[in-house]
């Protein structure tokens, strides 16, 4: 299926997905550090994932896509088949969390866009598979109040309190000389951590 395709259904299901310029962003910065071995956690059905694939498919590389949901991963499944079919694309149906043996080794670009009070575990899996000078793109960071706490609703104030602790942890990160972060205030806000 064609990326403006996969979009329109994003939008007739109420899925989520990234925006087309943080899909090209995402894209970009895959490919510009030589990416290939792309992971991506929570996939949905697949629109991001298909700039991670383009990126991949400029670096001679591939792309893992994690998606808990099934219905979701149906979607990606017949939205993505080609790339599933030349070996470009691994979709997993799975928690990304518990199924740590599935994790591929030496990533050098992890997108997470999965539930944000679990970023923080997510980055504490992935750690140890990240490379030396791997991206790991985190979305929508400053969802919702993170930065204003005013503007949280009560219906958010759970995943607003992940995303804190997820920047506390980046932060640590970044003080004990693991990582470097580039926060970004652009949509719900998004940081590109490199793993140093
Ligand atoms: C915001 S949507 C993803 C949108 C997609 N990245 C895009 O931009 O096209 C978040 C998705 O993450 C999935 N998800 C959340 N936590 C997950 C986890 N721990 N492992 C795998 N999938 C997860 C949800 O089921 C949901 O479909």
């Amino acid at each position: 299926m064609k990326i403006n395709e996969i979009k329109e259904e994003s939008l007739r299901e109420s899925i989520p997905s990234v925006s087309a310029s943080t899909g090209i962003f995402l894209e970009m910065l895959a490919v510009l550090n030589g990416a290939r071995n792309i992971v991506e956690v929570g996939c949905a059905n697949g629109y991001a994932t298909s700039y991670l694939i383009k990126a991949a498919i400029k670096n001679n590389g591939r792309v893992t896509a994690f998606e808990k949901d099934a219905p979701r991963r149906k979607m990606a499944e017949n939205n993505l088949s080609g790339h599933i079919k030349s070996g470009i694309l691994t979709l997993i149906e799975a928690d990304a969390l518990e199924v740590a043996d599935r994790i591929p080794q030496n990533i050098d670009f992890l997108f997470i866009d999965a539930m944000k009070r679990q970023y923080r575990a997510i980055l504490e899996t992935f750690l140890p598979r990240l490379r030396n000078g791997a991206i790991v793109f985190s979305d929508d960071i400053y969802f919702q109040g993170v930065l204003d706490p005013s503007k949280t609703l009560d219906r958010h104030k759970s995943i607003v309190k992940g995303l804190r602790e997820y920047l506390v942890y980046l932060d640590e990160l970044e003080k004990n000389g693991t990582v470097k972060n580039y926060f970004y205030d652009y949509e719900d806000g998004m940081a590109a951590t490199i793993i140093l």
